[in-house]
């Protein structure tokens, strides 16, 4: 990595909050509905994947086969369920790190937005406060492409003016660091290194993480 980083993208779900644990538990409540019991493995699995690409493959592990409009009726169950639970949200569940870096990132003049799949980006960034820190943001329900596809980072791209060469992307999900990668940007992941074998740098979080040890990088 140059040192050229003009922006930083930043996924939502796993790596500004823990939301992962709410949307398992809503999808766990509306499985069992059909007699499904979705592991935690299982949920991992459903990481940066859009709401209606989960249902789908909730009902393939399942066995269970359900018309186009009784899966518009499950995921909006499954929502109201989700939106319930994250009610609770509040500044405190933002991750360790999070604020400070962004803060350093601002007085370092670089440019931050949201790459999310999530069509609930708006009310997540509301509830923790920190919608007013971000340049741009993408979300579910700006984009047609799912994760792999980089479209959701390259929003962002074109909306600030900047080079996809000179922007960085922080992804928890395998799906959502090889959509930055296939955009041209350089991807951190955040969390286990086993599990995101492909991106340029894996960090555990941003609890005392400093652009200076992207610098450091080869
Ligand atoms: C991603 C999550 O950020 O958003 C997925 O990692 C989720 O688990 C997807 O399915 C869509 O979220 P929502 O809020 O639109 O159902
Ligand atoms: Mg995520």
């Amino acid at each position: 990595m140059t040192k050229q980083i003009k922006l930083c993208i930043f996924d939502l779900d796993g790596v500004i909050v823990d939301t992962a644990k709410y949307h398992y538990l809503a999808w766990r409540e509306l499985a069992k509905e059909f007699g499904y019991d979705l592991t935690g493995k299982q949920n991992e699995k459903l990481k940066g994947v859009s709401r209606n690409q989960s249902l789908k493959l909730i009902l393939q592990w399942a066995g269970v086969k359900k018309t186009v409009k009784e899966q518009k009726l499950l995921a909006s169950k499954k929502n109201n369920q989700y939106v319930k639970l994250i009610q609770s949200l509040k500044p405190e569940d933002i991750f360790p790190g999070v604020k400070e870096f962004i803060t350093e990132l601002k007085s370092n003049k670089i440019a931050t937005s949201i790459g999310s799949a999530s069509k609930n980006t708006r009310l997540i960034l509301d509830k923790l406060q920190i919608t007013d820190l971000f340049d741009y943001i993408v979300d579910g329900n700006m984009t047609t492409h799912s994760k792999p596809h980089p479209e959701v980072f390259l929003k962002s791209c074109e909306a600030l003016g900047i080079k996809p060469q000179n922007t960085i992307v922080f992804e928890d999900a395998p799906k959502g660091i090889e959509a930055a990668l296939a955009g041209g940007m350089y991807a951190i992941g955040i969390g286990d290194p086993i599990e995101l074998t492909n991106a340029n740098m894996v960090i555990p979080g941003f609890n005392n993480f400093k652009l200076n040890d992207i610098f450091a990088v080869k």
